[in-house]
C-alpha cells in the first residue's frame, strides 16, 4: 500500500450526544474517524447530565478507535502533526483541584434547572446592564446558572467552594485537562469562545470581568477558573498524556458553533452559517467588534486566532436533532434517527400541525424560559408524517425568526445560507428552509465541517495552513443548493401559524 507523505490533524468533537475523532488530511478530508454515543442523564423533567468521566473515556476510545483505523490504512502515525478540540458548549464541570476528581454530573447546556433561579438573578439591580457587557442574557443556558446552583445545591461543591478548592470549566477545559493528565500538569486553560458562553467574561477584554463576578456574588478566591488563552495556539493547551497519540500536542480550541463557522470558512464579515445538531446555531460574522444585539440575539466570539478576535451574532436553538431523537426514542415513531425524511415524506404536507418543539424553554430571539414543548393543530386527520414534519419544520422556523432579527441588528440582508449538522442531511428540511427564509441554503458534501473547524485551528497553530487563503479549495465539491420554491404568500402564513403557536406555548411551568 502507498504510504502518502501527507501531514494530518487530528479533531476531538465532543457533542451534547456523541464523542467523535476525525483525522483530516492537508485538503480538509477525512481520512479517519470514529464515534461514540454517550449516555444521556435525566433524572427529573427538565434536567439534563452528563458523567465527566464518560465523556473523557469516550473521547479517549474515539482516539484509539481512528488513529487504528488511519494506521491500517498505512498512514504513520508521526504525520499526526497536532490535535484540536471542538466541543459542546456551556455544559458545566465542577471538580476538585487537588484531586481532579469531579463533584457532581456535568448539568448540560439544555438543562432547565435553574429557571427560579434565573428569575431571580433577572431582578437584581443592574441585571439590565450584563447584556453589553457579555453578550449574554439572563436565561438558563449559559454555565453561571449551572454553577450557581450547584454550589447551592450540591454539598461536596459547597464544601470546595468554601475551601477554596473548587474548579470550574466547560467542557474544553476539562477535556485538556485530563488529557493532559489532570493535576500533576494541571493545565487548566479555556478559549474565549468557549468563556464567552459562561457569563463570567468581559466580551471586549477577553478577559474575566469583575462586574460580572460580584453581580453574581462570586467569589473569584473561592472558585478556581481556567486562563483564557488564543483559540490556536502551539503551546497553552499543553498535550496528550496518553493512548496513541501520546505527546502530540493540541494546539487549537473552538466552541462547536465557531468551530462550524471556520469549517465552513465564514472568515469575512457577512458570512453565516447555521449547524442543525442536537440544537440548531446560526452564526453571523460581524468582524472585530462585537455587536450587542436587540433582537433577542447573542454576541459571542467567533474565533480568535491570535491577532484580533472576530466577533458574530448568534441565533440558538435548543431543540433541533433533539426533536428528532425525541420521535425515535419517546414516542417510537422511527427506528433511526435517519428515517425521519422519509417519514416526513408520507404526506404531503404538515396538516395543520405546528409543534413548538419548546423542551428546554425557546432560546432565540424568543428567550421564554417558562414555554413547554407543545403540539397545536390536531385532528382525527393527523398522521405522524404530520408531526415528523412539524418536527423539522419548528427549526426552520426559529431560523426564520433569528434571520429577520440578524436583519434587524447588523441592517443586512443575507444573500445566502451555508448549513450543516445532522438535520441538513435531510433534503425535505433543507427545501423547507429555503421556503421558509426565502434565500438559497448552501450544503456541503463534506459536512463535517465542526471538526473541520477544530482542525483548522489547530493546523494553523503548527503551520499545517498558515492563511486562509490556503483553504480556499477545501470543500468546494459536490455543493447542494436549495432554492426557494414556495409562494411568498404561503410561506409567510405558515411562519404567522408558527408565531401563534409560540404564543400560545408560554407559562406551563410559571
Ligand atoms: O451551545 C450548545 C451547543 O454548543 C451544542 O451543540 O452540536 O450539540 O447541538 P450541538
Amino acid at each position: 500500500m502507498a504510504i502518502s507523505d501527507d501531514v494530518f490533524v487530528g479533531a476531538i468533537d465532543q457533542g451534547t450526544t456523541s464523542s467523535r475523532f476525525l483525522i483530516f488530511n492537508k485538503d480538509g478530508e477525512p481520512v479517519a474517524s470514529h464515534s461514540v454515543e454517550f449516555k444521556q442523564i435525566y433524572p427529573k423533567p427538565g434536567w439534563h447530565e452528563h458523567d465527566p468521566l464518560e465523556i473523557i473515556s469516550s473521547v479517549e476510545e474515539c482516539i484509539a478507535k481512528a488513529v487504528e483505523k488511519f494506521e491500517q490504512a498505512g498512514n504513520p502515525l508521526i504525520r499526526i502533526k497536532a490535535v484540536g478540540i471542538t466541543n459542546q458548549r456551556e455544559t458545566t464541570v465542577v471538580w476538585d483541584k487537588q484531586t481532579g476528581e469531579p463533584l457532581n454530573n456535568a448539568i448540560v447546556w439544555t438543562d432547565t434547572r435553574t429557571q427560579q433561579l434565573t428569575r431571580e438573578l433577572k431582578k437584581r439591580p443592574g441585571a439590565d446592564k450584563l447584556l453589553e457587557l457579555c453578550g449574554l442574557p439572563i436565561s438558563t443556558y449559559p454555565s453561571v446558572g449551572k454553577l450557581l446552583w450547584m454550589i447551592e445545591n450540591v454539598p461536596k461543591v459547597k464544601a470546595a467552594y468554601e475551601k477554596g478548592n473548587l474548579a470550574f470549566g466547560t467542557i474544553d477545559t476539562w477535556l485538556v485537562y485530563k488529557l493532559n493528565g489532570g493535576p500533576q500538569k494541571d493545565v487548566f486553560v479555556s478559549d474565549p469562545t468557549n468563556a464567552s458562553r459562561t457569563m463570567f467574561m468581559n466580551l471586549k477584554t477577553l478577559q474575566y470581568d469583575d462586574t460580572l463576578l460580584e453581580f453574581f456574588s462570586l467569589d473569584a478566591k473561592n472558585v478556581h477558573l481556567p486562563k483564557i488563552v488564543h483559540s490556536s495556539d502551539p503551546k497553552a493547551y499543553g498535550c496528550l498524556e496518553s493512548g496513541p497519540l501520546k505527546g502530540v500536542h493540541i494546539t487549537g480550541c473552538l466552541g462547536d458553533q465557531s468551530a462550524a463557522l471556520v469549517g465552513q470558512k465564514g472568515f469575512s464579515p457577512g458570512k453565516a452559517k447555521n449547524t442543525y445538531g442536537t440544537g440548531c446555531f446560526l452564526l453571523y460574522n460581524v468582524g472585530e467588534k462585537p455587536v450587542i444585539s436587540r433582537h433577542g440575539l447573542l454576541a459571542t466570539v467567533a474565533y480568535d486566532f491570535g491577532d484580533k478576535p472576530i466577533y458574530a451574532l448568534e441565533g440558538s436553538i435548543a431543540v433541533a436533532g433533539q426533536g428528532v431523537k425525541f420521535l425515535q426514542q419517546n414516542l417510537n415513531f422511527i427506528a433511526s434517527s435517519s428515517k425521519i425524511s422519509e417519514l416526513a415524506n408520507t404526506v404531503e404536507d404538515n396538516g395543520g400541525v405546528v409543534f413548538v418543539t419548546a423542551f428546554s424553554g425557546l432560546f432565540a430571539p424568543y428567550w421564554i424560559d417558562d414555554a413547554q414543548g407543545t403540539i397545536f393543530g390536531i385532528t382525527q386527520h393527523t398522521q405522524q408524517g404530520h408531526i415528523a414534519r412539524a418536527t423539522l419544520e419548528a427549526t426552520c422556523y426559529q431560523t426564520k425568526a433569528i434571520l429577520d432579527a440578524m436583519e434587524k441588528d447588523s441592517g443586512q440582508t443575507l444573500a445566502e445560507l451555508a448549513v450543516d449538522g445532522g438535520m441538513s442531511n435531510s433534503d425535505l428540511c433543507m427545501q423547507t428552509q429555503a421556503d421558509l427564509i426565502g434565500i438559497p441554503v448552501d450544503r456541503p458534501a463534506m459536512r463535517e465541517t465542526t471538526a473541520l473547524g477544530a482542525a483548522i485551528a489547530a493546523g494553523f497553530a503548527v503551520g499545517v495552513w498558515k492563511d486562509f487563503d490556503e483553504l480556499n479549495n477545501i470543500n468546494t465539491q459536490g455543493r447542494t443548493v436549495f432554492r426557494p420554491k414556495m409562494l411568498k404568500e404561503a410561506s409567510a402564513k405558515m411562519f404567522a401559524r408558527w408565531t401563534k403557536a409560540v404564543d400560545m406555548s408560554r407559562g406551563w411551568t410559571g
